[in-house]
C-alpha cells in the first residue's frame, strides 16, 4: 500500500505541470494590439457591455418583462455567465477569479467568442504576417482553424442567439437565453441580416481592409460582402 501514495502523488504532479494542448481564452487586449480598428469599433457594440447588464437595476424595464428580478445582481449566476462573457468555464475564460483588471477584457462578450479561443492562432497570425512581409507569401487558413480559429461564425452566434427551446438550432441546450421572440418578436435573430451589419447599434464590429496574409479556405460566406464595404485602416 505504501509505494502507491507516492506513484499516484508523482502522476497527479505530472498531470498538473504538463503545459495544456487546448487553446486557451486571452482576452480582448491580446488581439486589439493588431487589430486596434476592429477592437475600437467593437467597444461601441452591445457585446462589449453585456456584463453590464447582468448588474442589478440596470435594463430594469427589460428584465421585469422576461421575467426577471430587476434588482437582483445576476454577475454572479452561472445561467447567465455563459452568454454575458468571453469563454465562461473554458481555459483562460471568466470565471469569478478573474482580477478586476481583467475584467475589460473577459466581462464581455469579445473578439474570441466570435473568433474562438486565441492562444494559438494569434501567434500565428503575428509569424504569418513575417513570412508575407519577407517575401515567404500566404498562409493557408487551414492552419489558423487547426489552431483553434473559428470561420463558422453562424455557428458562433447561434451559440448565444439561438440557444433557446423552437429556435430551429439543433444545438440548443440549457442554460437558455431569456429574451426569446416569445418574450418580444425583437430578440428574434437572422444570420443572414445581422452578420454582415456593422458598426455602432449593430452585433458586429466594423470591417477594414486585408491585405490578404492568408489564404484558402475556409473563406467566410460573408467575406465578400463584409470586404466590399470594409474600411481603410487608420
Ligand atoms: C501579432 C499581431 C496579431 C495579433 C496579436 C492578432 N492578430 Fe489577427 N491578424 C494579424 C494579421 C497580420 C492578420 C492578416 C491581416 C491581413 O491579411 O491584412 C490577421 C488576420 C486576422 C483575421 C482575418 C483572417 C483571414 O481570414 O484572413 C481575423 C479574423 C483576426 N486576425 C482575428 C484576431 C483575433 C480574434 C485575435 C486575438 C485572439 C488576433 N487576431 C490577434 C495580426 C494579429
Ligand atoms: C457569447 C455569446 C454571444 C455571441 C457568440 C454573439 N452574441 Fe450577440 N449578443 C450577446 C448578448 C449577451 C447580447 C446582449 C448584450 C446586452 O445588451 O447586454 C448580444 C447582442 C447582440 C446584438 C444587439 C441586439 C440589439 O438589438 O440591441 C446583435 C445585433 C448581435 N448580438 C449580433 C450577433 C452576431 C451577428 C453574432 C455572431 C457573428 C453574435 N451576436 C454573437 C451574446 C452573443
Ligand atoms: C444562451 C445565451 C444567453 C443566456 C444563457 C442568457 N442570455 Fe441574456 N441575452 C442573450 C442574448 C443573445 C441577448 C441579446 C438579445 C437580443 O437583443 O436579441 C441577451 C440580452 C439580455 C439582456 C438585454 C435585453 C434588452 O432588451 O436590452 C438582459 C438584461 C439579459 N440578457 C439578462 C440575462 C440574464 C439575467 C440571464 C440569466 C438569468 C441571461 N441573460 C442569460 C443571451 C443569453
Ligand atoms: C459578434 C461576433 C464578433 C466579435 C465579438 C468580433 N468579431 Fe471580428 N469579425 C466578425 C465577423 C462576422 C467578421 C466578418 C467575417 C470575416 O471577414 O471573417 C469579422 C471580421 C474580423 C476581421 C477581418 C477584417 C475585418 O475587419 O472584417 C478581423 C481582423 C477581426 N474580425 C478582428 C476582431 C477583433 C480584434 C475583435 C475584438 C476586439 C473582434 N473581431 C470581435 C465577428 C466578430
Amino acid at each position: 500500500m505504501r509505494s502507491i501514495l507516492p506513484i499516484g502523488a508523482a502522476f497527479a504532479i505530472l498531470l498538473v505541470a504538463a503545459p495544456s494542448a487546448a487553446q486557451e481564452f486571452e482576452g480582448v487586449s491580446v488581439c486589439r494590439k493588431c487589430h486596434i480598428d476592429q477592437a475600437e469599433s467593437w467597444a461601441q457594440t452591445s457585446h462589449a457591455k453585456a456584463f453590464e447588464s447582468l448588474k442589478p437595476n440596470v435594463k430594469a424595464a427589460a428584465k421585469q418583462k422576461g421575467k426577471l428580478d430587476p434588482a437582483k445582481d445576476y454577475t454572479t449566476d452561472a445561467t447567465c455567465l455563459g452568454c454575458h462573457t468571453t469563454g465562461f468555464g473554458k481555459p483562460g475564460g471568466y470565471s469569478a477569479a478573474t482580477p478586476a483588471v481583467e475584467l475589460k477584457n473577459f466581462a464581455v462578450v469579445g473578439c474570441e467568442t466570435c473568433h474562438g479561443a486565441g492562444s494559438k492562432f494569434r501567434v500565428e497570425h503575428g509569424s504569418a504576417e513575417e513570412r508575407w512581409k519577407t517575401g515567404g507569401g500566404e498562409t493557408g487558413r487551414d492552419a489558423l482553424v487547426k489552431l483553434g480559429q473559428s470561420f463558422d461564425y453562424k455557428t458562433a452566434c447561434a451559440t448565444c442567439h439561438l440557444n433557446y427551446e423552437g429556435s430551429g438550432w439543433s444545438g440548443a441546450h440549457p442554460p437558455y437565453k431569456v429574451f426569446t421572440p416569445a418574450v418580444d418578436p425583437k430578440y428574434a435573430f437572422d444570420f443572414d441580416k445581422e452578420a454582415v451589419r456593422s458598426g455602432k447599434g449593430s452585433g458586429v464590429h466594423e470591417h477594414f481592409k486585408l491585405k490578404n496574409v492568408f489564404k484558402g479556405e475556409p473563406v467566410p460566406a460573408i467575406r465578400a460582402q463584409t470586404q466590399a464595404d470594409a474600411k481603410d485602416p487608420d
